[in-house]
């Protein structure tokens, strides 16, 4: 039961019962990620002095390199879980193959895999703009104690056990699901503790806000360019509000609060979208269906969709329930 104003490690010690393994793994798993997540924040925080802190050379304070934010949030991430001795295994998108942890070893009993998105936004880091973390985890399909292998990673949405973002906003939140609903946590920054703000999050059934990169329009679908018209046209709620912040994860979040739609199809220049499969739309998609909203590449289920590949793309339709069915139907009579 989702208290407010609970803290998040008390949330994840008290609802580890109600998850179907319970081994205490996952709730383990949560845990670094919201260890890291702390972490990036602060550096993401500092974004703006980082040309003044650095201005010796390339190198910080205490002689480090200075990184661009999603090397630095993908190494912190990927070493959180590392060193806990968490999963076996980590996709990421800023990685060209997947990282094995230790899974060779017999004694590794970890299940896990995480696939995650370290920085998403990360054009709008220069510009003060909200960016976020997007992650994804299934349990390996392959023997414990064996090498973790590519068919572990490679599985449907459908399969996940956990997913969740961190938008890095006015305010540092933590959202996620274990498929028992939405909860959100909203970071404290003077005691460094998240606590549960936004109990069962779920999106209105209809919404009146479009999210997607108008700039592109005449490069998209037809089946968009008349949902975009009918989003314009002035009739009952219509026209709708246009907003686009141009990071997947604060779009989602304002969406999700509000109610709204958020689109990025497929064109000449994206020819499967833009978006990635798993790391930004699964995840996106498992926390959207928790949330009453629904998800899908304008035809089908995204959670459905049997992945190929590591960083495949795909379009991506995710928001309010009715919105999301009403493209598909303009996707239906007016295709591609
Ligand atoms: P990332 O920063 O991880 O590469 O993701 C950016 C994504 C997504 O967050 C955003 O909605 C979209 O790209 C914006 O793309 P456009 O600039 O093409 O609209
Ligand atoms: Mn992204
Ligand atoms: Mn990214």
């Amino acid at each position: 039961m989702a208290k407010k104003n609970q803290t998040l490690g008390e949330f994840i010690i008290e609802n580890q019962d109600s998850f179907k393994y319970t081994s205490g793994e996952l709730s383990r798993l949560i845990n670094s990620i919201r260890l890291a997540a702390k972490v990036v924040n602060h550096e993401v925080n500092k974004a703006g002095l980082v040309d003044i802190t650095g201005a010796a050379g390339d190198t910080n304070i205490q002689g480090e390199d200075q990184q661009k934010l999603d090397v630095y949030a993908n190494e912190k991430f990927i070493q959180t879980l590392t060193k806990r001795n968490i999963v076996c295994g980590i996709a990421s998108e800023e990685e060209d193959d997947f990282v094995a942890i230790n899974s060779q070893d017999e004694n590794n009993q970890n299940k896990y895999v995480v696939l995650i998105d370290p920085l998403d936004g990360s054009s709008n880091i220069d510009v003060n703009v909200s960016v976020g973390t997007i992650f994804s985890i299934f349990r390996r399909v392959t023997p414990a104690g064996t090498p973790v292998k590519i068919e572990d990673f490679l599985q449907k949405g459908s399969e996940q056990v956990a997913a969740g973002y961190v938008v890095y906003g006015t305010s540092t939140m933590l959202v996620y699901t274990t498929g028992d609903g939405v909860n959100g946590f909203t970071l404290n920054p003077a005691i460094g503790t998240f606590y549960l703000s936004h109990p069962n999050m779920t999106f209105p059934e209809d919404g009146s806000i479009y999210s997607v990169n108008e700039g592109n329009y005449m490069d998209f679908p037809q089946g968009i360019k008349k949902y975009i018209k009918y989003c314009q046209e002035e009739e009952g709620e219509r026209p709708y509000t246009s907003r686009y912040i141009g990071s997947l994860v604060s779009d989602f979040h304002r969406n999700m609060i509000k109610g709204g739609i958020y689109m990025y199809p497929k064109g000449s220049r994206n020819p499967n979208g833009k978006l990635r499969l798993l790391y930004e739309c699964n995840p996106m998609a498992f926390l959207a269906e928790q949330a009453n909203g629904k998800a899908s590449d304008g035809y089908i289920r995204t959670m459905d969709v049997e992945p190929t590949e590591l960083h495949q793309r795909v379009p991506f339709v995710c928001g309010s329930k009715n919105m999301v069915d009403k493209v598909e139907e303009f996707m239906s009579e007016f295709g591609e």
